[in-house]
């Protein structure tokens, strides 16, 4: 790194420090990502349980009393995914393909049969997709840069928000298409803030709220996805330390990468060869966790989580200013 560079990292420091820490700043790469995966062995073990129970508060599980439905919904629907529960549910409707609801009815995929999570009680039933090891670089590198409020776009099934909240941050859980039990089982959660709405505009009204606080934000998209949630993202980069584009290794997931780079974005993916090691240690509790879903088909891939990855971008917030790692 650049003596200049360096300098203007520890800018808090006396300048002499900083000329014996060159290269300490934290930038996105997947040498601090390791690093920030190892350092707490407690969190570690919360998303690699050697002995994985269904206990959320123990260790991570892909749903929570949930009980499986197979007359379900393939996309994603408002109230329930359930069409037994929730019969009109392709009047308003997301494919994975667009950011705003339609009516599917006539749609092809309406005649099909997803599996989908009912409650197993009336204020119940959580479950993601974002596999542990993904959640586990979140949250210790959202703890490395001191992230204090978790900008969630797309809330779905409600469990990472839970998980992030579990872990100590503050949560804005935003989505357009809320599922009735989701929001009755978060609801009560109290650092879990529930925003209904159209995210493109919903994302940027929630940081400008938080710009009256002290709040240093990561944002999330996994509700508008790659190009979409970048245009999002333009508006509220220089508000943001962090943010995370999920599924950016499919469909146009690659021109998507190919963009960030030629715009000079600082990023990092969970595809990176070197975060091999940590994929490799989740294989046991999904193994474990995922066998009720083995067989079955869910509308955005929960039996195949495994499958999926995000990247990483450094927010205009990043912190460049006395985060000499050493210190
Ligand atoms: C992470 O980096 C810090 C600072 O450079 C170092 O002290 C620590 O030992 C590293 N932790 C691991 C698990 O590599
Ligand atoms: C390690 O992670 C656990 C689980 O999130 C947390 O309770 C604990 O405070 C963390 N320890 C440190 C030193 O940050
Ligand atoms: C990215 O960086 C290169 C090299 O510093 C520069 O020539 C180019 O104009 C930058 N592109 C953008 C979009 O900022």
């Amino acid at each position: 790194m650049p003596l200049q560079q360096s300098c203007l990292c520890c800018r808090k420091l006396i300048c002499l420090l900083c000329l014996v820490c060159p290269g300490r700043c934290i930038r996105l790469d997947s040498k601090v990502i390791l690093n920030a995966t190892r350092s707490n062995e407690t969190l570690w073990r919360y998303f690699f349980p050697q002995h994985p129970t269904w206990d959320v508060s123990k260790n991570w599980v892909p749903y929570t009393e949930c009980l499986i439905e197979d007359q379900c919904w393939c996309f994603h629907v408002e109230g329930s995914m359930s069409k037994v529960l929730n019969p009109r549910g392709a009047e308003k409707a997301f494919t994975l393909a667009t950011g705003t609801p339609q009516d599917l009815t006539r749609s092809s995929q309406a005649k099909e049969d997803c599996s989908c999570f009912v409650p197993s009680c009336p204020s119940c039933c959580l479950f993601s997709d974002m596999r542990p090891a993904k959640l586990l670089a979140a949250i210790a590198l959202m703890r490395k840069l001191k992230i204090t409020h978790v900008v969630e776009d797309g809330r779905y099934g409600g469990l990472s928000a839970l998980i992030y909240a579990l872990h100590g941050f503050h949560v804005t859980s935003i989505e357009f298409l809320p599922l009735g039990h989701v929001s009755a089982a978060l609801g009560s959660h109290g650092n879990v803030h529930l925003v209904d709405g159209d995210s493109r505009q919903k994302v940027v009204e929630v940081i400008e709220e938080l710009q009256t606080s002290n709040a240093a934000v990561a944002v999330i998209f996994d509700g508008l996805k790659r190009f979409e949630a970048y245009e999002v993202y333009q508006k509220i980069a220089s508000k943001v330390s962090l943010a995370i584009f999920d599924d950016t290794n499919i469909r146009d997931g690659f021109a998507f990468r190919q963009m960030l780079h030629e715009r000079n974005h600082s990023s990092w993916s969970t595809d990176s060869r070197t975060f091999g090691r940590v994929l490799r240690a989740e294989e046991p509790v999904l193994q474990s966790l995922l066998q009720p879903l083995r067989g079955r088909k869910f509308m955005g891939g929960m039996e195949k989580l495994g499958r999926f990855h995000y990247t990483m971008v450094e927010g205009g917030q990043w912190p460049s200013e006395g985060v000499c790692e050493a210190w």
